[in-house]
């Protein structure tokens, strides 16, 4: 493996672990009326870091290549986009705090998935356990 690519992906998974960090503590936030959730910080600071590690997983993609990753690629990117999702739920769409906590839960457990197929290399993740042969 090249020190390009280590660097990258060591700046990839730090950005991954300040993304889910950042996200627990709004959320936490949220939950408690914090005012510190609309302070300037926590408005700028989630937004460069997730777009770090976005420009990092696309210069990691361009060095292993998609093709032969593709179907783990793809569940990291649909894994991606429910996490975002969940996330916005979490955070403002959800109706009421109840809602907004079980986004939350759910959010992080996506996350955790997305994580898992990034070190299996295999699209079902952690789910792999559940269908696996006995
Ligand atoms: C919340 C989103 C994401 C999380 C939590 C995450 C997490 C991780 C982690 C933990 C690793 C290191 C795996 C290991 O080698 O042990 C990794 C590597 C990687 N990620 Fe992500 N990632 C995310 C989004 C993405 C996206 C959207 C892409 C591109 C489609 C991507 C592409 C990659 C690539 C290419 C690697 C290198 C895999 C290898 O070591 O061979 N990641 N990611």
């Amino acid at each position: 493996m090249g020190d390009t690519f280590l660097t990258l992906r060591a700046i990839h998974m730090t950005c991954a672990g300040l993304s889910i960090l950042g996200f627990i503590v709004r959320w936490i936030w949220m939950l408690t009326n914090s005012r510190l959730l609309n302070a300037r910080m926590t408005k700028i600071v989630p937004h460069i870091v997730d777009t770090l590690l976005l420009l990092s997983a696309i210069a990691l993609v361009t060095i292993i290549g998609f093709g032969a990753n593709a179907a783990w690629l793809s569940a990291k990117i649909v894994g991606l986009i429910v996490y975002i999702v969940l996330g916005t739920f979490a955070l403002k769409r959800g109706r009421t705090k109840g809602a907004r906590a079980v986004c939350g839960v759910l959010a992080i457990v996506v996350f955790a998935f997305i994580a898992s197929v990034a070190r299996t290399h295999d699209p079902a993740g952690f789910l792999h356990a559940m269908h696996a042969a006995p």
